[in-house]
């Protein structure tokens, strides 16, 4: 335990230290001071290529040299070369030394942007003592197509493979393809493909967005003879049609663009089927080689075809792609029949395989996908329900061949290879992890390597499920945009990548899909699974989602873009209850192992997304709507009350841990019963259920935070650590890789995904209860954090980091007896009131901050750097911080 405690400390130590060192990269000096100004972000994205946003906004981070830093002042320059940023030229906007703290959504202000035109930027700072930093290193943004005029080409398809060749008379300064192909689609120029992207563009309610992509293809084009080619999935769209426009400026100055339009040409090629659930079928033998290079015979190819557009606004694509972002090695390889095959990729994730093979023209390898095996070693693949899940690849037998399908993906972890020609190998395949590309931005290390495994569980099943909307499941026929599923997982998603701009987009996606009555639905896309209205705990998402993407970014544009929509979605279901109860519901407190009456969960959410609009009117500075919202809160939660409350058991309805945790956690309770509600939760979980949890999706996500706010953290922590059923440590203790559906473990024909992120919502509670990074709801963006880290139990430390928009923010604990350290990094910018737990043991305590003296006798001792205030809070002694790095030491009898 002491080694692996030491081992715990000196990674923290390290990543701190890289932290430090990191900070200060771009100049080459180490000057004291405000640094330039790092990890520059335009509309959260970094140099993102085609934004469709008249004016942008910028984001960076800061760092200082000393404590308690914030900016006074910041100098952003906007030019429309990079020649004029570097000599200090903000030709398209100069903001001049604007006195202000914002260091994030710093609003574009200069001369109208450009379609299809790229600017470069960089910013200064100042500190509070009025020291400027240097300008940072430059970034960049590409300006997309503005204007639904600035469009020019047609839709077309008749084939899954079209192509055109053009010939330019110089060759080109600057060149941008803007495209979208629905389903999917893979560009290619000149003989490459283009991008890194799959399965793009990202999915949308089609008749009311389409998001196309925006490729710098400079590079790629020549003066002369070139070809463009695209090949064309049916992905959700269960159709292959594209839009594509080359706007290309050539190095004399002139601008020309190609466009598509019945003059190209469409042949199918070897792509034969493509579904998303059904996999691919690849027939090498029908592969066109040449077809996107200029010269190529297209002969016997067909003028393609003019078709109608899905009719949805074209909207640039401004989130991470669907990338193909790790490969797997295989870890077994088993032979359970004759000329069967079996792979054991030793993760359950979303992708696909790269098969390697060598053999005879025609010969055909089939891939089968799955999550689990039968005690035979075959695949089992009863879970899957109506997937086909398999890959085909016919062999053109010229040697060594290699393929991943491109318009499919699959959730899986054991593949089965019949066909083979020969024996294969375990090199005969590799895994290719795909989903969108976020990244990684938070990391969460504890002493207890059980909560290491459950959070890295939950990190895969988050991660694999993001495929450009929250999926719920990668496997079955299923993987859509479920709210209810997207709502519960979203904060902890926040708390571990870089979401702002993912979440941007699904929002926008929820306000497409909000009917004219203000229906939400259960899923979004909304195409073909749930229902509308929604549950309304799945049409939650909407407020919720955009309520903590605000807390976490404190973005406003984000409230105002979506004010409208929450309350006209608030005002539907108020609509449905004319009593202040909100019963309907479909539901409920899904797959919980105890029932809660569905009219509770979806009151509770009634009113949570009252009061979340209320908020939201507050902080939009609308006082009018901010006083009626939570005036109708209160209505609701007194309907609440006498309809689910019964003050002689201090029970709510069934007195399941949902139904006393869900009014326990929105302070719902009369005040004068809350004790006896809490009581009845702790009674429920550690005699009733043997220190077990029941709840679904709904109870869970607020079942640790409630024990933490009751002071029962150990409690929490012994739910989260529980190895029986039903807890994570069960699924793990069965084989997972990934966060099951269902508390139980299944594997037969029914609803029992492997890999379901709903139920890895406790993540956000290992960021905020055992590490104890929060944000103060008051302020909101990191602007004041509040760290209060939960030392309890058997655990010896606890290492959390948040990528928060101001920068890192660090909260790393030890526990040994009779001393607890804590170390904490505050960006600059930022404050935070840091609370720091002592020990049961500890009575009377000294804290020191490095070598200084903070706290003594019962009192706080000034002088000590950053450290401006402290007193005592129960158990704790809270401190107030400005920005930079603390060593806290707690000492005790
Ligand atoms: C999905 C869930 C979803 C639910 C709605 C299921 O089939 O996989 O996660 O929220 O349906 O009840």
């Amino acid at each position: 335990m002491r080694n692996s405690n030491s081992n715990v400390k000196m990674l923290v130590v390290a990543a701190l230290l890289s932290l430090l060192i990191g900070g200060a990269v771009p100049s080459a000096r180490a000057a004291e001071g405000p640094q330039p100004p790092v990890t520059l972000r335009c509309e959260y994205l970094h140099n993102p290529v085609g934004i469709d946003v008249r004016q942008p906004r910028f984001a960076w981070v800061l760092h200082h040299t000393e404590r308690a830093q914030v900016q006074s002042a910041y100098q952003v320059l906007v030019a429309t070369t990079p020649e004029l940023l570097a000599q200090n030229k903000g030709d398209a906007w100069d903001s001049g030394k604007t006195a202000s703290d914002d260091s994030t959504q710093v609003v574009y202000n200069g001369k109208p942007l450009e379609s299809d035109h790229s600017y470069w930027w960089k910013v200064r700072y100042w500190d509070k003592g009025g020291n400027a930093s240097e300008y940072s290193h430059p970034a960049s943004f590409d300006v997309g197509l503005l204007s639904v005029d600035d469009w020019k080409g047609q839709w077309i398809g008749g084939a899954n493979q079209v192509r055109q060749e053009f010939t330019l008379a110089e060759a080109p300064r600057r060149a941008r393809a803007y495209i979208t192909g629905l389903g999917y689609y893979e560009l290619h120029i000149n003989g490459k493909k283009i991008g890194m992207n799959y399965l793009d563009p990202g999915w949308t309610t089609w008749d009311k967005r389409v998001l196309y992509t925006t490729y710098d293809v400079t590079s790629n084009l020549h003066s002369g003879a070139n070809a463009v080619g695209v090949m064309l999935g049916q992905g959700w769209f269960k159709s292959r049609v594209m839009l594509l426009q080359l706007d290309i400026e050539l190095a004399g100055g002139k601008h020309v663009s190609v466009t598509s339009g019945p003059a190209w040409k469409a042949k199918n090629g070897p792509i034969v089927s493509d579904s998303i659930y059904d996999g691919e079928v690849y027939d090498a033998r029908l592969e066109t080689p040449g077809w996107d290079l200029p010269g190529y015979k297209d002969d016997g190819w067909k003028p393609a075809e003019s078709v109608k557009g899905p009719g949805g606004v074209l909207s640039a694509q401004m989130m991470p792609p669907i990338q193909d972002v790790d490969s797997m090695v295989p870890i077994a390889l088993t032979n359970p029949r004759p000329g069967v095959y079996v792979y054991d990729m030793g993760q359950n994730f979303s992708g696909w395989v790269d098969l390697h093979v060598n053999g005879p023209r025609g010969a055909q390898v089939q891939l089968r996908f799955s999550e689990l095996l039968y005690d035979t070693g075959m695949i089992n693949r009863e879970n899957l329900r109506g997937a086909k899940a398999r890959d085909i690849y016919i062999l053109r037998g010229d040697g060594e061949e290699h393929y991943h399908p491109r318009f499919t993906y699959h959730g899986f972890r054991y593949v089965e290879v019949t066909g083979y020609p020969g024996t294969p190998s375990l090199d005969s395949l590799r895994g290719h992890v795909v989903h969108t590309a976020v990244k990684t931005t938070g990391s969460f290390v504890a002493s207890n390597p059980l909560l290491n495994q459950i959070h890295k569980i939950i990190r895969w099943s988050d991660l694999t499920n993001l495929h450009s909307v929250p999926t719920d499941c990668d496997q079955r026929d299923e993987r859509q945009g479920w709210m209810g599923d997207a709502q519960v997982s979203s904060e902890g998603v926040m708390l571990n990548f870089d979401m702002a701009a993912f979440y941007t987009n699904f929002l926008r996606d929820m306000r497409d899909d909000l009917g004219a009555d203000g229906t939400m639905t259960d899923t979004i896309p909304y195409l073909t699974h749930g229902r509308r209205p929604g549950d309304p705990a799945w049409g939650t998402a909407f407020p919720l989602i955009c309520w903590y993407l605000f807390q976490q970014t404190g973005d406003r544009r984000l409230l105002e873009e979506n004010y409208n929509g929450v309350r006209k979605y608030v005002e539907y279901l108020r609509s449905r209850a004319p009593d202040n109860v909100l019963r309907f519901s479909y539901y409920g407190d899904w797959v919980a192992t105890e029932l809660t009456p569905g009219a509770e969960v979806s009151d509770f959410y009634y009113y949570y997304d009252t009061l979340v609009l209320s908020k939201m009117a507050a902080a939009l500075g609308n006082s009018p709507d901010a006083a009626s919202y939570a005036e109708l809160a209160g209505q609701i939660k007194d309907a609440f009350n006498k309809e689910f409350y019964d003050p002689k058991t201090g029970n709510y309805t069934t007195g399941t841990q949902t139904a006393n945790v869900l009014p326990l956690f929105l302070n719902m309770v009369p005040a004068e019963d809350r004790g006896k509600v809490a009581g009845n939760l702790d009674n429920n979980i550690l005699y009733l259920h043997n220190t077990h949890l029941t709840t679904g999706l709904a109870g869970l996500r607020y079942l640790m935070p409630v024990l933490t706010q009751i002071g029962r953290s150990d409690l929490a922590y012994d739910l989260a650590t529980q190895t029986t059923y039903p807890s994570w440590g069960h699924m793990l203790a069965n084989g997972a890789t990934t966060v099951w559906e269902l508390w139980q473990k299944k594997v037969g024909p029914a609803m029992n995904s492997q890999n379901h992120h709903m139920m890895g919502s406790v993540d956000a509670w290992f960021y905020e209860g055992l590490g104890g990074i929060n944000v103060d709801l008051e302020h909101p963006g990191y602007h004041h954090i509040r760290i209060e880290p939960q030392v309890t139990r058997d655990l010896t430390s606890v290492s959390a980091t948040v990528g928060s928009v101001r920068g890192n923010v660090t909260s790393s604990w030890s526990h040994e007896p009779g001393i607890i350290t804590l170390q904490v990094d505050v960006p600059v910018n930022a404050a935070a009131s840091v609370s720091v737990p002592k020990a049961d043991e500890m009575t009377d305590i000294t804290i020191h901050e490095g070598d200084r003296t903070v706290w003594e006798n019962g009192h706080f001792i000034d002088g000590t750097p950053g450290v401006t205030a402290g007193k005592l809070d129960g158990k704790r002694v809270v401190f107030e911080v400005g920005s930079g790095m603390y060593n806290f030491r707690v000492t005790g009898e």
